[in-house]
């Protein structure tokens, strides 16, 4: 079976995109430098899957451990790269660490496979800012990103459509991710935040289970149906999936570009409100929130147009958001019971 190689494969998407992948009948390799995750997540896999992948734990920014990787992995069919720094706050702390390693690690892997390559990019919604028009198409015109972090996601796209451009034998889908959220239903993998969440969804589970206080939601005074701002959230297991899809159609080899961009989202926006209202309605618990003012750097509403990932890519989101919700706060209990 076509070997896969996942970076970043012990990541809260990675690790789900690890189990999808294993589900389609690939052979999965993960490298992972466990710098924002835990070993434990492979028996958490295992235990899903029935086996525990190969799993190699080197810093893709040392070049040479990367060449070595590829020359023991010839078999490699395709790579998927999560591997990033990815926290939008950290990263305005600490611009050269985030510069650095998202982009040698990137350039790193496809060198190391000669840059005869498949290679699907974990990219973010976060490249369209505020967009002008919504729903947001992939046609949309890129804006200044407002971190370093969106801005590491905005450059490897340029670096990966300028190398396409000039380099046939690498074939490049670039995937936007609109708001990741949830869990697998056996609650066994997860979103695994370090530290504090900054992000929504981890933060309602924490203060749910007693973990964290008072949610704060940022502005309620923005224009939209109840003031709070709009995402379009979307389930793991589903992005997962679409990773799937994406690594099947460059096997298929059928597009007419080696460098294409798709939205993965539900096409749908909820406000902060609707999601605290949703994760109440299907979870029973009661939050303890209150009105904030905004947060610096906060887009009023995306949400993305998902019409060319369903006519092109033949992918779908199937989830809704009182799964996203359910799953996640089912997680959040089983790591109340059996902590990392
Ligand atoms: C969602 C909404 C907040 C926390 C970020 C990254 C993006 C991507 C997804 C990686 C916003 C509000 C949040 C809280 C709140 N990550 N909120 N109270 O900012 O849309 O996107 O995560 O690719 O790149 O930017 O996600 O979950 O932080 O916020 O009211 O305690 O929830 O203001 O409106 P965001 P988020």
């Amino acid at each position: 079976m076509p070997k896969i190689l996942v970076t970043g494969g012990t990541g809260f998407i990675g690790s789900h995109t690890v189990v999808e992948l294993h589900n389609a009948g690939y052979e999965v390799v993960i490298i992972d430098d466990f710098s924002n995750s835990s070993h434990k997540i492979l028996k958490q896999i295992e235990a899903i899957i029935g086996i525990v992948p190969e799993c190699v734990a080197l810093d893709l920014c040392d070049e040479s451990k990367v060449n070595e990787f590829a020359a023991q992995h010839p078999d490699v069919a395709g790579v998927i790269h999560f591997a990033a720094f990815k926290a939008v706050g950290e990263s305005v702390q600490k611009p050269l660490e985030y510069y650095k390693n998202n982009f040698y690690s990137l350039i790193n892997v496809i060198n190391a496979y000669k840059r005869s390559l498949s290679l699907v990019f974990s990219s973010s919604c976060t490249v369209y800012g505020q967009p002008d028009v919504l729903p947001v198409t992939e046609f949309a015109p890129t804006k200044k990103a407002e971190s370093p972090y969106g801005n590491t996601k905005q450059i490897a796209e340029e670096i990966l459509q300028e190398t396409c451009a000039v380099t046939p034998s690498l074939h490049v889908i670039s995937l936007r991710y609109f708001n990741p959220v949830g869990a697998h239903s056996t609650a066994l993998i997860g979103e695994l935040p370090i530290g504090v969440p900054q992000n929504l969804v981890p933060f309602i589970t924490q203060s749910a289970i007693g973990k964290r206080g008072q949610i704060t939601v940022y502005g309620n005074d923005y224009d939209t149906a109840d003031g709070s701002a709009v995402r379009d959230y979307i389930h793991v297991v589903d992005l997962a999936k679409a990773h799937v899809a994406a690594i099947r159609r460059l096997e298929a080899k059928k597009a007419e570009s080696n460098y294409e961009v798709f939205n993965l989202g539900t096409g749908k926006g909820s406000t902060v409100l609707e999601i605290v209202n949703a994760f109440e309605q299907s979870t029973g618990e009661k939050l303890n929130y209150a009105i904030g003012p905004r947060r610096n750097g906060d887009v009023e509403k995306v949400w993305g147009d998902v019409t060319k990932s369903a006519e092109v890519l033949g992918w779908k989101a199937e989830l809704g958001v009182e799964d996203m919700m359910r799953s996640a706060w089912n997680w959040e209990k089983y790591l109340k019971d059996n902590p990392f």
